[in-house]
Parts: structure tokens; sequence; C-alpha cells
């Protein structure tokens, strides 16, 4: 029987029971689909305390000869990638097999000529063309680590993040456009380095022609560069083991955190994954929305639908221009076969009416995806009725960019499908709900912590220069589980997942740390402390409350809120900007000094009958003010 390729209920069950009784020979079996400059002499060695995580231990790959290399002789001329620009009006690009693959080789040589190497860190600040993805690939091709960086966030986001891992070079684009507008990223760019002393190099690719400065021994052309090198490149040997790519997420502190995949596990959960979950079949045009700067389309937009010989669609734009029915149009015009995008955009596109989706044919769509936060009823009725037209299984994958690859969801129809539910984990993966306790939860409906009891090949190694706080974050709330930091329950063996039960907020699927953005808050002069909340917004899932109380002195309502906002526009990015300020006189504190953000959520969430217990806090009339001035 092929594991490899799942077709029915029976071929998952057996995978599921093969790698519960034996994980590393199940595992093994997988990666043998693979091409391996050498295989691995130690399958799994693990161990969730310290944490230490080996997988394909001694196996040498480079990921790129999967995704690329390995299909030429057959496939060359199959469509790898297909550009859709922003501006509809603008011609699409198609790229086959053969033509990505001279793509990445002389993207690689161009970066070897400015002297980057295996094992260096390489920032990628893009918008969605082309040369993102080759450019991605291109660090993996010589070995080089990449950390792409959302092109939406803030010079000092990027800053930081570039600092965090002393990145050696910046690939990024002269401008961009999204929707109608067109937007600055060189410049954003420069702003940061100001503050990265350890950036040699920069590459610029031309996207909008826009006029923006080029520092010499710095900066290069990607256009001029590429013409004087060859189409060529070989494949870096890289350890199983190796760094593939870091990519920042946020937590519950203020710092981001730099999540660090490693070559061989990636590769092979992230392949295995694509495959089954989309039931992805030669010849099949798949499309994700996410953006590549998000672990979505680092692992369900390059790598899973390259390493199986895809075609896969990038999309420059946003669902909602030049109107709303881009995304179906786009579906039409390239006969979609899967389509993969986030509650937030459906609900969006819900709100704008149904026309721009009954007037579309969408007859190719197959399976239709969602991720990134948990759906509603409403949405996954919509989705399922007016895009999927009832002839569609939602896949509704639950995972993170520490997961790596999807963890929980349906095999397009293999499995029983039920609303608003992720469903059954994946073959190998062992997802356990965890009480107060850390005992776990066998009855159905009850919610309790999501954790991971058993390592799989994809899962986060550690985080970027420090482990200590992998360990404190994922490996000590319970011993022996990796904790995912969100709240679920089950029903028939199925997973709900409930959202997040620590200080992370998922604002239209991404994600931030309620710390993140107070520090970026308390930068603004007029604020003396600030205490940040999510509370439900019909499109976004959670919206960003901001209980702000200033520094002595006048200052008007309008004033104050836009010192906040550019803070936070500043530091993180548009992204972060809170929906809702409300200039508080106190904060509800205990006598400790702690602010009891239980209260602050009711108050935002608009549910104010109980409090619960108050008696802990300092000064209690303050409840009282903070309803009275509730927005
Ligand atoms: C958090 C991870 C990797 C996906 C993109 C976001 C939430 C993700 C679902 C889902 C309910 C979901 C969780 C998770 N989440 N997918 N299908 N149903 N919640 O990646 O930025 O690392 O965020 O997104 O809360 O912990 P991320």
């Amino acid at each position: 029987m092929n594991l490899f390729e799942l077709s029915t209920r029976k071929e998952y069950n057996t995978a599921c029971k093969n790698a519960a009784e034996n994980p590393e020979i199940f595992w093994d079996d997988i990666a043998s689909h693979y091409h391996w400059q050498k295989k691995g002499f130690k399958t799994l060695d693990w161990d969730f305390k310290e944490p230490k995580i080996n997988w394909f231990q001694g196996g040498k790959l480079n990921i790129t000869e999967n995704c690329l290399d390995r299909h030429l002789k057959i496939n060359g001329e199959t469509i790898a990638l297909i550009w859709e620009p922003n501006n509809p009006e603008e011609s699409e690009i198609r790229m086959t097999y053969n033509e990505l693959h001279i793509a990445v080789c002389k993207f690689s040589n161009v970066l070897k000529s400015q002297g980057i190497n295996k094992g260096d860190r390489v920032a990628i600040y893009m918008p969605m063309i082309p040369e993102l993805t080759v450019g991605v690939l291109a660090c993996a091709r010589i070995g080089a680590i990449h950390s792409v960086v959302f092109a939406g966030f803030s010079s000092q986001a990027l800053a930081e993040r570039i600092n965090d891992s002393t990145c050696c070079a910046v690939l990024t684009s002269d401008g961009m456009y999204r929707g109608s507008k067109n937007l600055a990223v060189k410049t954003t760019v420069d702003e940061a380095l100001t503050s990265c002393p350890s950036i040699k190099t920069v590459v610029v690719v031309k996207r909008d022609n826009s006029d923006i400065q080029m520092m010499a021994n710095r900066d290069i052309w990607y256009h001029e560069a590429e013409l004087n090198v060859s189409d060529y490149c070989p494949a870096e040997p890289m350890d199983s083991e190796d760094m593939l790519f870091i990519l920042y997420t946020s937590g519950s502190t203020g710092k981001p955190k730099g999540i660090v995949h490693t070559c061989g596990g990636y590769m092979v959960y992230v392949g295995y994954s694509f495959k089954n979950v989309f039931q992805y079949r030669k010849g099949d045009i798949y499309w994700c929305t996410a953006d590549v700067g998000w672990i979505t389309g680092h692992s369900y937009i390059i790598y899973g639908p390259l390493l199986n010989c895809a075609t896969t669609l990038i999309f420059e734009g946003i669902p909602t221009w030049p109107n709303a029915g881009r995304f179906w149009e786009i579906c039409d015009k390239y006969s979609v076969n899967q389509f993969y995008t986030a509650p937030t955009a459906i609900r969006s596109l819900m709100a704008l009416g149904n026309k721009w989706v009954e007037s579309a044919s969408l007859k190719t769509l197959k399976v239709i995806g969602s991720v990134g936060e948990p759906i509603n009823k409403e949405a996954w009725d919509w989705y399922e009725k007016l895009v999927g037209r009832s002839n569609c299984p939602i896949v509704d994958t639950w995972w993170q960019t520490e997961t790596g690859g999807i963890m929980i969801s349906g095999l397009g129809d293999i499995n029983e499908q039920r609303a608003t539910f992720a469903g059954l984990p994946l073959p190998g993966i062992h997802p356990v709900i965890l009480d107060v306790n850390g005992i776990e939860i066998s009855d159905d409906g009850i919610e309790g912590h999501l954790c991971i009891k058993f390592p799989w090949p994809s899962m986060l190694r550690t985080i970027y220069g420090d482990n200590q706080r992998c360990k404190h974050v994922y490996f000590s709330n319970y011993d022996g589980y990796y904790f995912t930091g969100d709240g679920a329950k089950r029903e028939d063996g199925m997973f709900r997942i409930v959202g997040r039960v620590d200080d992370v907020l998922n604002v239209s699927g991404h994600r931030f740390g309620t710390a993140e953005i107070e520090n970026a808050i308390n930068s603004s002069t007029l604020v003396t402390e600030s205490a940040v909340v999510g509370y439900p917004h019909p499109v976004k899932g959670q919206g960003i409350y901001a209980f702000i109380s200033l520094e002595t002195g006048n200052h008007s309502e309008k004033d104050v809120n836009i010192s906040v906002i550019s803070a936070v526009v500043e530091s993180i990015g548009h992204i972060a900007k809170p929906d809702i300020i409300q200039i508080a006189q106190g904060l509800p504190k205990t006598r400790s000094g702690k602010i009891m953000r239980r209260i602050l959520r009711k108050i935002a969430e608009g549910n104010t009958e109980d409090m619960g217990d108050t008696s802990t806090l300092l000064d209690p009339s303050v409840i009282d003010s903070l309803i009275q001035g509730k927005k």
C-alpha cells in the first residue's frame, strides 16, 4: 500500500495505525519518496525536556533538488508557478519547472557572487512577486538561512528581526502594488538598515520603477547582477538538521521569536501533508491566498506544492480590488482546483454581498481550505454553499508557525466533515487535550489545553539563539508535551479549536502578543501605561482594544489617538493598529501591581454583568469608571 498518497478512509486508518505502532518505520517510508543525496541513519532522536529533536540524522539533501531538479526530466515543461499581478490589466507570468530551475540557479549565483555562504542568514522583505519565491529557493539552494519578514511590517520591526539573527543581506524590491496603493519598500529597508550593522548587501528587484536611493558598495540591482552569472548552480549538500529557515512570530512577551525549521524533517512533512490535505493530483491548479511572509506561504505556496510538482498560483493583490469579485475571477481565469484562504477573507467578502461570488462559475473547484483562526458557523456555511457550491469538502487546517505543517484537518473528502471542526489529526500526529492539572481529558465536549505528545518531522527545533525560551514557552507548561497555546475540545475524535489561551491575539489571522502592542503604545510620549486585550470582531475574528492612561497635561482625544496609532505603526506596522482606544483614569491593578486583564477583557467584550472576584483590586472603583468610558 502506498501510504504517501492517501485516497481512502481505509488508507488513512492504516497510515495512522502504522505511524502509531512504529513511527520510525512509518516516517522512513514517507521519507523514501524524496531524493536524498545520502540516506539518514537514525530516523528519530528526541527529548522534549531539553528540547532536542533530530529527524533523519546523517541524511544529506537539498530541498530545492526535491522541489525542482528531480521533476525536470519528465515534468520540466509543467507549469510550476503562475503569477497573477495586482492589476488585472497587467499580464500574468507562467514559469515552467525548467524556467524556475534556471531562475533559482541564477539568483543563487548572484547571492554567491556577493559572498553569501551556507549558514549565513538572509532577510527577505519583498512583495508577492515571483522573485520572492525565487529568492527563498535560492537561499535554500546555497544553504543560506532565509528569514522572510512580511512586507507590511515597519522598518523598526524589520530591523529588530534582522538584528536578532544577524543577517548579512536583505533581498527586497524598489516598491510594491497593493490594491489601489503604490507603496515604498526599499525606503523602509533603508530606514531599517540605519540600525543594522551586520548587513553587507542589499539585492533590489525592480517592480514599480520608483525612484530609489542605491547605496554604493551595499546595494545592487538584481536585473543587472543576473546578467553576469551562470544559469546553473549546484545544490549545496545539507544535513537533515541544518537550518533551512527562521520565521519570526509573536508570543506572549514583547520580543518576537525566531522559529527555527530544519531541512530534512520540514521537507518530508510539508510535502506529505500538502499532497493529502488538498488531495492534490497531477495537473491540478492550486491556489493559496496567504502571503509568503507567513508560515502558510512558506509551506503551502512554495515548498509543499513544488515538492509535489504542482502548479502553484501566486497573487500579488488583495481580495477587494478592483472589486470584491477578484478572488472568484482568478479562480475562473486559471481553472483553480484547490483554493486555500482565511476565515477573515471569507467574512469580509461575505459582508460585501453574494453577487460577486454568484456570478462566477467556480466549477473547477474540488477542495476549499481554511486556515489561521477558528472559522465560525456562518462563514463556514457561506464558504461551503457559495464558494464550494455544496460540492467541495472544506478542509479546516489547524497548525502554527511552530508546527511547520498542518496538524489537524480533513483530507479532501476522505474523512467525515463537521462544520467548525478542524477534524482528525494527520497520520503520526498525536494531539491531546489536557486539564489544568495536566491530565489528558478523554471525555467529549470538555475544553482544555491543546498539546502534542510525540514529535513530528516538521516541528520547530528551537528559537533562534534562545533554546531556553523555547523550552520555557513550549515544553515546560506540561512535562513531556509540546504546548500549543490553544484551547480545544473534542467530539467523536474530532478536534474543535476554540482559540488562544495565552496573551496572544489573532487579528485577521495575524498573531500579536498583547505585550508587544503595549510596548509599542508606551513609546508614545503621551502615554504612561497601557493594557491591550482582544474582543470579538465580526470580520477580523479578534479586534485590538487598548486601554491607556496618560501623562498629565491636556490632550484632545484626537491627538491621543494619532499619537498612539503612529507609535504602533512605527514599531510594528499598520497591521497592528488598535481598533479601539479608550483613555482610562486608571487601570484595574491588584495590590501587588498586576493588571487584571480578565476584567479588561470583559469590559472590551461588553460583558460586564459578572466581574468575578475583584477583592484583590487596589481600587475597585476603577471598574465603574472604565465601564462608563467604554467605547
Ligand atoms: C495560531 C497559529 C499556520 C496557520 C497560520 C497561522 C490559530 C491556525 C487555525 C484553525 C483555529 C487556528 C491558532 C494557532 N489557528 N489555524 N484552522 N482553526 N485556529 O499561523 O501565525 O503561527 O498562528 O493560529 O490559534 O495557534 P500562526
